[in-house]
């Protein structure tokens, strides 16, 4: 069977009626664009090998994914997303009735893991601009955390914490502690704002980065994502590798997107460039936005939530009225801001 070509410079809705009854669906931060053609002749050469199962424990991919970041295979475990991969961690690195900081509102899947997990989540209110508040965050943590939760670019703000706040964190975070860096967004950071992870993991033992295919490479569908750090701990989280647990399909479409880095790169400049005119168009409206550095804005106030219901857009909605939308399909930037007239 052949995966047809898609438009590949267009982006696609064409799931959202399948998904929900409306017009665009920008609730879960995914990227606009199709897979790129490439991506989909590899991903439909390994389907035809698909009643063959894939490699007992992955070593392919992580190799691919180890030597791209610059560290040593021994130091990658993949998995079913960066959420498989999160929730691997928890299950290898905390017990029962530990604490789990975050800062919250955070990625949903991390209050949903902690209870699956029975961990006692220590959720640290954003401060006023959006930001994971992290000396707040740095006093919640005691001798009875078993692991911290750092999103940098932070899900819904799109907020950035400056590298010297992360840097003086983590030294305040005890070694026993595991801390996950989770760069889900890390793609769409231009260069001088993306922090040295490797010079981070060469300082803290207890760091985990977390990665994946599903935001910038347009991936999300096929679950890829990984985490790495020093092979000691890292060991620890891959004891637990699920055996047959990634798919064949997800290191064909690794080594095609790594070969693709370019025309992917092009997409994210296209995705950032409609963030800001988005976001300028909404700060000309009184719509506050904190500036965000991922494929996401976060409109705040109330009202805005309901407004993008009324008119056939999904966003992913909180309690006092804001919402986060996914950016980059200038059709469905435009019904936000005509749905957004409203409340000027
Ligand atoms: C901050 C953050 N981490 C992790 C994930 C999980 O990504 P996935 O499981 O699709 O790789 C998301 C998805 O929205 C996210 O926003």
């Amino acid at each position: 069977m052949t995966v047809r070509l898609a438009d590949e410079s267009r982006p696609s809705q064409q799931h959202r009626s399948q998904r929900t009854q409306t017009r665009f669906d920008l609730s879960l931060s995914e990227n606009p664009f199709p897979p790129l053609p490439s991506v989909l002749r590899a991903v439909n050469g390994v389907l035809a090998h698909a009643n063959r199962y894939p490699e007992f424990l992955p070593r392919r991919l992580p190799k691919l994914i180890a030597s791209h970041v610059g560290v040593h295979s021994d130091q990658v475990v993949v998995g079913s997303g960066a959420t498989g991969v999160a929730m691997q961690i928890i299950q290898a690195l905390t017990t029962p009735g530990a604490g789990i900081v975050y800062g919250s509102p955070t990625f949903d899947g991390y209050p949903i893991m902690a209870e699956m997990a029975e961990l006692d989540v220590v959720p640290v209110p954003l401060d006023a601009a959006g930001n994971q508040d992290l000396w707040a965050m740095a006093r919640a943590v005691d001798k009875r955390t078993g692991l911290v939760v750092i999103c940098r670019p932070h899900n819904p703000t799109g907020t950035v914490i400056a590298a010297s706040e992360l840097k003086a964190f983590l030294c305040s975070v005890p070694r026993r502690v595991p801390v996950i860096l989770d760069e889900a967004y890390a793609e769409f950071l231009g260069p001088t704002d993306q922090v040295d992870t490797l010079a981070l993991l060469d300082r803290h033992p207890n760091l985990l980065v977390l990665r994946t295919f599903s935001k910038a490479y347009g991936l999300a569908g096929l679950r890829i994502g990984y985490t790495f750090g020093r092979s000691e701990l890292i060991s620890r989280v891959r004891r637990l590798q699920l055996p047959f647990g990634v798919s064949s399909v997800a290191a064909a479409a690794v080594t095609a997107s790594y070969a693709a880095e370019p025309e992917l790169a092009a997409r994210i400049m296209r995705i950032t460039t409609q963030r800001e005119a988005l976001r300028s168009a909404l700060l000309r409206r009184h719509i506050a936005v904190p500036r965000s550095y991922a494929n996401f804005l976060y409109l705040t106030g109330p009202g805005v939530a309901t407004a993008l219901r009324r008119a056939g857009i999904a966003a992913k909605a909180y309690p006092d009225g804001s919402a986060r939308i996914a950016v980059g399909d200038l059709e469905a930037d435009n019904a936000v801001l005509r749905a957004l007239e409203s409340l000027r």
